[in-house]
């Protein structure tokens, strides 16, 4: 059940992740009646801003990243009457009792839920979660939010977990990945186990493979200096591609609950199969975007993109990744999951699809056309939806000639409801303690055991990100992966 007072703190509060995500989702929620009445939002930062100022901000922040209606100003006025801010030095101690005074001088203080949101560098959570236990601010009533990144590698990702740990109970942490948060992941479980049909044909026996694109025009636009030390394997695949993977292959769990699905999402994380050496060079391939066309308009390179943010030596940081791995268990063996996502690629559109054997026999003498594999396509942004390709008879007097058509499903057209942004339903989850579509301390290190040997290898290897132009799908090396196995990519264009 939703709490009715809730106090939301967002370190960082002025920061990219704040303004353009978590206070336009908040505004959402608002407009539709959906946070709890006494909600406050306390926005903490650097900046010496007092409450009127940073409303000021935040309002601005709104004017360009909210849609506007007739509700739009009465929304935003409420909103931005709960907004407070703190400036604050991590280090000071002083300015952390400024903030406990502020969170204990409310009505039903201690009814209230208080959320920790950290949208600031890793680096800071264990200092954060520790003046947040020097002044007391830490009771069974608190929850404590992380951003991706966590971390760098497993230790680094254990060092934090540790920090923040100490602070707050496992059941007390969320830890954001925003892509389980997106309408049609969570529909992927729907129609996984609300449905029959599928179930039986969703194995090794049935499935050819399994393609998994994250592809995005956008290049690392103002974010370099962050993006140059992650790369696209630590900024989307350990994370958003392999939480993907996992809702495709995990084992159906006994009920959707907070530890039943993280508990089979873990099974298959552990089931990766590990990378030596070798399988880096042959089954992984990095790149870099170079200038091109991306819908239509000229961009830069990735180089040039870095500008101040590059490092002296030269960058070798991948904007690129494909990869093939296995789910080495009883249901998938054998079954080639191939991962795919980049910048300045052709457009924005994440997918899945799973794609059938062929039918084990021809059967139709003299026909025309041949019966192509079926292919379950589940678009993930933008355009929700689903689709399968079968192959159907063209409707004629002379013969059979077979051809593939497509059973659609548009959510757009199916229902007549908005899709929430996924930070909506996350924050939401949050203040109501579901803790189901966030990431399990376990999940991240074993995603990172798994993806630490690609990194590994990547540093020592003689050769170096390929190049590819802006506004294509990618190294040229990325489609000799899936066709060395006589598969190829889903297109992108
Ligand atoms: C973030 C990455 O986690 O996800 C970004 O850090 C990326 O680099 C973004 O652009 C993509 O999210 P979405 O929801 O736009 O697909």
């Amino acid at each position: 059940a939703t709490p009715e007072v809730c106090d939301f703190v967002v370190f960082g509060g002025t920061g990219d992740l704040s303004l353009r995500k978590l206070l336009p989702a908040l505004y959402r929620r608002e407009l539709e009646g959906g946070l709890p009445e006494d909600t406050r939002i306390i926005g903490v930062s650097r900046a010496d801003l007092d409450d009127e100022a940073y409303r000021a901000v935040v309002r601005d922040a709104l004017a360009s990243h909210v849609e506007r209606s007739d509700l739009y100003d009465g929304a935003v006025d409420r909103l931005l009457s709960r907004l407070h801010h703190v400036p604050m030095e991590f280090d000071d101690l002083a300015q952390w009792h400024l903030l406990h005074g502020l969170l204990k001088d409310r009505p039903r203080v201690e009814e209230a839920v208080t959320v920790f949101y950290l949208a600031v560098a890793p680096s800071a959570f264990g200092l954060i979660c520790d003046q947040l236990d020097e002044v007391g601010l830490v009771s069974e009533r608190s929850r404590v939010v992380m951003e991706k990144p966590i971390g760098h590698d497993l230790a680094s990702s254990q060092q934090v977990n540790d920090a923040v740990g100490r602070v707050f109970a496992e059941s007390q942490v969320f830890r954001i990945d925003h892509y389980l948060g997106k309408e049609s992941v969570q529909n992927l479980l729907v129609t996984r186990f609300a449905n029959t049909f599928l179930e039986p044909l969703w194995n090794s026996r049935w499935v050819d493979h399994v393609q998994i694109t994250v592809a995005e025009s956008l290049g690392v636009g103002e974010r370099g200096a962050y993006y140059d030390r992650a790369g696209a394997l630590r900024d989307m695949v350990q994370n958003h591609l392999l939480q993907l993977l996992c809702l495709v292959a995990m084992e159906p769990p006994t009920y959707i609950g907070r530890e039943t699905v993280r508990d089979e999402k873990l099974k298959v994380l552990q089931a990766l199969k590990p990378m030596t050496p070798a399988d880096v060079d042959r089954d992984t391939v990095r790149g870099t975007y170079g200038e091109g066309l991306v819908e239509g308009q000229p961009v830069r390179s990735y180089a040039d993109d870095l500008g101040e943010a590059a490092p002296e030596s030269g960058s070798t940081t991948e904007t690129f990744v494909a990869l093939r791995t296995e789910v080495q268990n009883w249901r998938w063996a054998g079954v080639p999951f191939y991962l795919r996502t980049g910048k300045r690629l052709p457009r924005r559109t994440s997918e899945i699809v799973v794609v059938f054997k062929a039918p084990p026999h021809h059967m139709f003498p003299h026909s025309e056309g041949s019966a192509e594999p079926n292919r379950l396509h589940i678009q993930v942004q933008p355009d929700e939806g689903m689709r399968l390709t079968m192959t159907a008879k063209e409707p004629g007097p002379g013969g059979y000639r077979l051809r593939p058509v497509s059973l659609d499903l548009s959510y757009a057209d199916t229902f007549d409801q908005r899709s929430p942004d996924a930070y909506e339903r996350l924050i939401m989850d949050v203040v109501k303690g579901n803790a189901t579509l966030f990431m399990r301390r376990d999940e991240i290190e074993a995603a990172w055991s798994w993806a630490e040997p690609i990194l590994d290898r990547w540093t020592t290897a003689p050769d170096r990100p390929r190049r590819y132009a802006a506004g294509t799908s990618g190294p040229t090396a990325a489609t000799a992966l899936i066709e060395r196995d006589g598969r190829s990519w889903q297109e992108i264009e």
